[in-house]
């Protein structure tokens, strides 16, 4: 069995610089999302003869993508070496207002596929004493989210999930990192129509594979946290800072459309 780099949301935005980046190492890539020409493309462009790029379109929303991908990796020959968990996305608008199904599947991707991969692989790595897990998560994590709650609690979890686990690990030879960014130049913003907000027009926005690149060189360095911009850095400082009232109030206000 060969090493193999597993990414989630490899398909587009922050998950595809994440896979170019990775794929300067030469190790086998697995590209995972939904979007089979998106994947199939970036395979093209990072797959050599010696060191395959594969796509694998799942919908990370079923209960059994997790199984599928693991059976896959075995009929392949490759086992996970690092698993990079960024597919995710968000929904925006009054919890009370929105699609409940939407919810769900963001809870079942952002968190449920996100946990089930990282528990379904982490095992092998201790045992191996290498690689490692990478999960996604933002600065969200540190603030409640009115007219996007289930997103931001949904970051809240993975930011808790992925520190304790780095804990865990400590010592086995294994990284976990998670890695925070703020707003960042992707498809995320118009994907759940929170365009016209605030927080969309004042928000400094990052760039995908600066914040990927920051992502992986910090994980390879060993980091259990990574926050790529030092405005973001100063976002997540003040949010903890802060009362938790003001945080609220001012998140709330950069959630109304903008003009208002
Ligand atoms: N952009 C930001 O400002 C920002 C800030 C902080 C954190 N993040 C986080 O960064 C991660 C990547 O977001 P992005 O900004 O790069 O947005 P994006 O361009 O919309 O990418 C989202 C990725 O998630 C995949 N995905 C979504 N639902 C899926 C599902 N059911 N099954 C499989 N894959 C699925 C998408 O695949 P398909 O398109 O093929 O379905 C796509 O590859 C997310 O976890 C997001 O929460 C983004």
């Amino acid at each position: 069995m060969k090493p193999a780099i597993v990414i989630t949301g490899a398909s587009s935005g922050i998950g595809r610089e994440l896979a170019r980046v990775a794929a300067r190492e030469g190790t086998a890539m697995v590209l995972i999302g939904t979007s089979q020409p998106d994947l199939d493309n970036l395979a093209a462009e990072l797959g050599r003869a010696d060191v395959p790029a594969q796509a694998w379109p799942v919908d990370l929303s079923e209960r059994d993508a997790g199984q599928r991908i693991e059976e896959k990796l075995t009929q392949t020959g490759v086992y996970c070496d690092v698993l990079v968990n960024c597919a995710g996305f968000g929904v925006f608008g009054p919890a009370a207002e929105t699609d409940r199904d939407q919810h769900l599947k963001l809870l079942d991707v952002n968190i449920r596929a996100l946990t089930e991969l990282t528990l379904r692989f982490l095992p092998g790595m201790i045992a191996r004493h290498r690689g490692g897990v990478i999960n996604v998560g933002s600065i969200t994590s540190s603030a409640p989210g009115p007219k996007m709650s289930t997103y931001f609690a949904s970051k809240a979890y993975v930011g808790s999930f992925t520190a304790a686990l780095a804990a865990e690990v400590r010592g086995t030879g294994v990284t976990v990192t998670c890695l925070c960014p703020g707003v960042v130049r992707t498809a995320f913003f118009e994907r759940c129509h929170v365009g016209k907000t605030w927080l969309f027009k004042l928000a400094p926005r990052g760039n995908a594979l600066a914040i990927a690149e920051a992502g992986w060189r910090g994980f390879r360095a060993g980091k259990r946290l990574v926050i790529p911009r030092l405005i973001d850095r100063i976002i997540v400082t003040g949010a903890t800072l802060l009362p938790k009232s003001l945080v609220l109030w001012l998140v709330a206000a950069l959630m109304r459309p903008a003009g208002d």
